[in-house]
């Protein structure tokens, strides 16, 4: 029998028994995938964003299939905070994964409330800010894109919670380590990119957009390579643990986002392809660490030799 590896990582005080998770709004709430996945096997699910009230997200169509990937314009469906909490995480609490609620606000008091709904709720392991969706309505302020707003809903933010805060990045700005570093500065815990970037489908027939929402976000392994240039680039700059995530399809997928400085990595669409993947890529990794004689995961991390 070989080595013992250690698969386990922490992020922020969250301690990971492996480095993969899956990506908020690719898993629902956890239930939804029971029937297909050991949900003990995945080290954390970042669930659907949740606001302070619940929403019922854009009009259809919403989704379309693109090459190697797909957009969406949801528009930040969800149950609303209240609901996740007194509905859908008695039921998480059951499983031995960590939970993760991503949430998001139209204004700094928003996210400031949502917070302080969560802060001391038994069974909510971390934060995952959203200030990256692409898919808001044109006027509602862009958290994301402006490192001042990002250093002000982030310091606001942080005031009101002792969790873990990881702040989730858009990849639609010009260079986005001026964006991690605001964070960082306003007290974020850990970052995690990319979100989905912008994009657009048209349909020649009727010449009109395929997604009711005009545009939206693109997501799957065609934007692999993108986010993991941004990983790479805000891993050199932020002094913060990054969870990578875009695009991860495979085990070598998320050992190159973990080379490039990641130390952990979020699945997403892949889950709508093969709901047990994250598990795939769990044994993946570990047979990798197997034949390369790594017995620590965490020895990969940041490991790109250039
Ligand atoms: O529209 C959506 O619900 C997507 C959210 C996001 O990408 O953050």
């Amino acid at each position: 029998m070989g080595d013992v590896i250690s698969l386990s990582v922490n992020i922020a005080g969250i301690n990971l028994k492996n480095p993969v998770m899956v990506a908020s709004g690719t898993f629902g709430y956890g239930e939804e995938y029971v029937p297909y996945v050991d949900l003990n096997i995945i080290s954390a699910i970042v669930v659907k964003g949740l606001s302070i009230t619940p929403r019922e997200g854009n009009p259809p169509p919403r989704i379309v299939e693109t090459s190697a990937g797909m957009l969406n314009s949801i528009g930040l469906q969800n149950i609303g905070i209240d609901s996740f909490i007194n509905e859908k995480l008695p039921f998480l609490k059951k499983y031995n994964t960590k939970v993760i609620a991503n949430f998001f606000g139209d204004s700094i008091d928003e996210y400031c409330e949502v917070v302080k709904r969560v802060d001391s709720v038994d069974g909510i392991h971390g934060l995952e800010m959203n200030i990256s969706c692409p898919n808001k309505q044109e006027g509602w302020l862009e958290f994301g894109t402006n490192p001042d707003l990002t250093f002000r809903v982030v310091s606001a933010v942080r005031k009101h919670t002792k969790l873990p805060l990881i702040v989730k990045l858009s990849p639609n700005v010009t260079d986005v380590t001026i964006i991690a570093k605001a964070a960082a500065d306003a007290g974020a815990d850990a970052i995690s990119l990319i979100n989905t970037l912008s994009g657009m489908a048209i349909d020649i027939k009727t010449r009109k957009p395929k997604l009711a929402n005009i545009v939206g976000g693109l997501s799957g392994p065609s934007i692999k390579p993108v986010a993991l240039r941004m990983v790479w680039q805000v891993a050199k700059s932020v002094k913060l643990p990054i969870i990578g995530i875009g695009g991860i399809m495979t085990y070598e997928d998320a050992l190159e986002f973990m080379i490039a400085g990641a130390s952990a990595v979020q699945v997403g669409t892949a889950n709508f392809i093969d709901p047990n993947v994250s598990e795939k890529i769990i044994h993946g990794i570990e047979s990798y660490c197997e034949q390369n004689g790594i017995n620590d995961i965490n020895k990969i991390v940041g490991s790109v030799i250039i």
